[in-house]
């Protein structure tokens, strides 16, 4: 039996994803892979939205066109939760790049290339709870316990 806790983290089912109609094979993928879904909406990010979110990234020679991809359609922001939620999601969606990431990985069936990668997940428990934040009210955190 595991001792690591259940704890929660951020997943977006991008763009490309929900424009090539794979957010349900995505959903299904994180549910076998054994995450509980305790929260998710339907977004498409403005412009100012999706700067803040990858304000980390705002130097990079990426961003304008990052900025461009993630305001191209509907996302969907996930809250997951599961032992040891954070370190389990980006195992369970591999490396940035498609190429790159193992096989039967989120990233390696449905990406189509490093940008339009599918889907995004939080990459530390702080950032996750900043995350989850960004997308979703108290109200919608509702009946989840605390974290
Ligand atoms: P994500 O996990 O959401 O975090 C930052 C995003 O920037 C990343 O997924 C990709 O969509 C995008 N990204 C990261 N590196 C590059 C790159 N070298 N070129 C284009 N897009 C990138």
């Amino acid at each position: 039996m595991s001792a690591t806790p259940a704890s929660r983290t951020l997943a977006i089912i991008k763009p490309d994803a929900t424009g090539n109609a794979l957010a349900g094979k995505i959903l299904a993928h994180l549910e076998e892979a054994g995450f509980r879904l305790r929260a998710l909406r339907m977004t498409t990010l403005t412009r100012s939205q999706a700067r803040a979110f990858y304000a980390v990234h705002r130097e990079r020679p990426f961003h304008d066109s990052l900025v461009a991809f993630m305001t191209s359609g509907p996302c969907i922001p996930l809250v997951l939760e599961a032992p040891g939620a954070v370190g389990r999601l980006r195992d369970a969606i591999g490396a940035t790049d498609p190429a790159e990431a193992a096989a039967g990985t989120v990233r390696r069936l449905y990406a189509e290339s490093k940008e339009r990668n599918a889907v995004h997940a939080s990459d530390s428990d702080e950032n996750a709870r900043r995350e989850i934040a960004f997308f979703f009210s108290r109200a919608d955190l509702l009946g989840m316990g605390p974290q």
